[in-house]
């Protein structure tokens, strides 16, 4: 079967994942058709979407129809575009090239999921939350709050960590990324600033972005937080929102310290930020050890959380911790999206955190094995680079030296490796010399994936791929 072609892209959509895409040193045309590469090869725009007309495009951009045409005829010059009069213009890939949409349906080893597979209890967990359907056959399910019995456990879970939390103020979500959305959309107005993370977790700038947001990069090293440039970040843009994960950042691995946790917040407090805290990943530690929740330090932070790293993805249960207006707030704009999270699901997850203890026993060992069976191989067989040791996550943020990460995606793809461009965990094409490793696979997988890696690397490091890699783009 073929693919199902993508939706047309709108003038608006584009202009959002266009981003900040001028160039000092380049005419605006050239500018133009650089980012709308760069869009298709890291996944963000997929091969055969229909871009806008060119009239419509220059409209929203400010710019004449002439400087869209240019642009157009330069990418159509370089083979990333096909026109066809009466079906407007495609975006494609050039021969041998592949954007990252193209990757997820070829390769032999996947590396561009930061995911592990089941916590090898969850059998044991549905079968025991089967017994208690009986418990909820009279209910409706048509529940946008959750289940009373899954808020009370969780609330209890903050409550352990010294979080005072009630179930009115939690909302289960099918996962963190709709708990996002429906923060998002409760939250920021279209045109509000939102200070993010950068680099941050690929899917948030999506989210934000198709929200209206306007994204204020926050620089993370990998050894975490520079504080003072956040709080005077916050104090002079005064954005709405700020988007941060405090615990092992996806995709960094980096860290909030624990005497900059108060900072933060206070500097939000002053600026009027709300602080949304996603701590999808906070479960992951390896040798880090227990840090300061943000929501015990502020009334206002909102949380998000999810099981969807520890306990199984599949389950797709996230929630909100939010103060209790705002659970208003957001419960009034769930009701336009959806309707409640599988009962099933949120029983299993219940019982998950009843057993939340052992879950997390098991994945530190499971994360320490595989961290170090990465670390070991890129040692052997990546010694020009500078391996980063994360103290938790999922991942490792390799800077890849002189290496694009957008020609090795493409050389990686010969060798039968999908890996995800850096360029998609930043704005405006930063991080090309980056690469998130995710190491939750089989030592085996782990093992191939390198060994496929450094293939790649060394058919990107070619004099003949450098100077494809270098040459200008149209
Ligand atoms: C930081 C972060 N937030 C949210 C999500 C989405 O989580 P969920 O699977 O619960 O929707 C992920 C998944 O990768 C993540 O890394």
């Amino acid at each position: 079967m073929s693919p199902a072609t993508p939706p047309p892209v709108s003038p608006s959509r584009l202009v959002r994942a266009l981003g900040d895409w001028q160039r000092p040193d380049q005419p605006t045309y050239r500018a133009l058709a650089a980012r709308i590469r760069l869009l298709l090869l890291d996944g963000r725009l997929a091969a055969d979407t229909r871009l806008p007309a060119e009239r419509d495009l220059g409209t929203r951009l400010g710019l004449s129809r002439n400087t869209i045409a240019a642009a157009y005829a330069a990418l159509r010059e370089a083979g990333y575009l096909t026109s066809v009069r009466g079906s407007g213009s495609r975006l494609c890939l050039p021969g041998g090239e592949r954007g990252e949409s193209d990757l997820l349906r070829t390769s032999a080893i996947d590396f561009r999921r930061a995911t592990f597979t089941a916590y090898p209890g969850i059998t044991d967990l549905y079968a025991e939350a089967v017994e208690r359907i009986p418990d909820h056959i009279n209910e409706s399910g048509y529940d946008i709050h959750g289940l009373p019995l899954l808020r009370e456990a969780i609330a209890a879970h903050y409550v352990g960590r010294g979080i005072p939390t009630t179930p009115e103020q939690i909302i289960v979500t099918s996962g963190a990324q709709h708990a996002l959305h429906l923060v998002t959309h409760a939250l920021i107005r279209p045109g509000e600033r939102v200070l993010i993370e950068h680099p941050s977790y690929a899917h948030a700038f999506d989210t934000l972005a198709a929200g209206g947001a306007r994204l204020l990069p926050l620089p993370i090293e990998p050894e975490g937080w520079d504080v003072a440039a956040a709080t005077e970040l916050l104090r002079r843009a005064r954005p709405s929102a700020a988007y941060i994960m405090p615990d092992f950042q996806n995709p960094s691995g980096a860290s909030l310290a624990e005497e900059d946790r108060l900072a933060l917040v206070r500097a939000a407090a002053q600026a009027g930020t709300t602080l949304i805290v996603d701590e999808t990943t906070s479960w992951l530690d390896i040798d880090r050890g227990e840090r300061t929740g943000l929501a015990a330090l502020s009334r206002d932070v909102v949380t998000l959380g999810s099981l969807g790293k520890v306990v199984w993805g599949a389950m797709r249960i996230g929630w909100i911790r939010a103060p209790r207006p705002l659970v208003d707030r957001i419960l009034a704009v769930r009701s336009g999206v959806d309707l409640g999270t599988a009962i099933l699901e949120q029983i299993v997850a219940s019982l998950a955190l009843r057993d939340i203890d052992s879950v997390l026993g098991f994945r530190r060992t499971q994360l320490r094995d595989s961290r170090d069976h990465l670390v070991g191989l890129l040692n052997e067989h990546f010694p020009e680079w500078n391996t980063h040791v994360v103290n938790g996550g999922m991942s490792l943020w390799q800077h890849t030296g002189t290496i694009s990460t957008l020609a090795l995606a493409d050389a990686a793809r010969a060798e039968g490796l999908a890996i995800i461009p850096g360029t998609r965990f930043g704005v405006d094409g930063a991080f090309d010399n980056y690469l998130r490793l995710p190491f939750g696979y089989t030592n085996a997988d782990l093992t191939a994936g390198v060994l496929a890696l450094r293939r790649a690397a060394d058919a990107v490091g070619s004099p003949s791929a450098q100077r494809r890699v270098f040459e200008p783009v149209v």
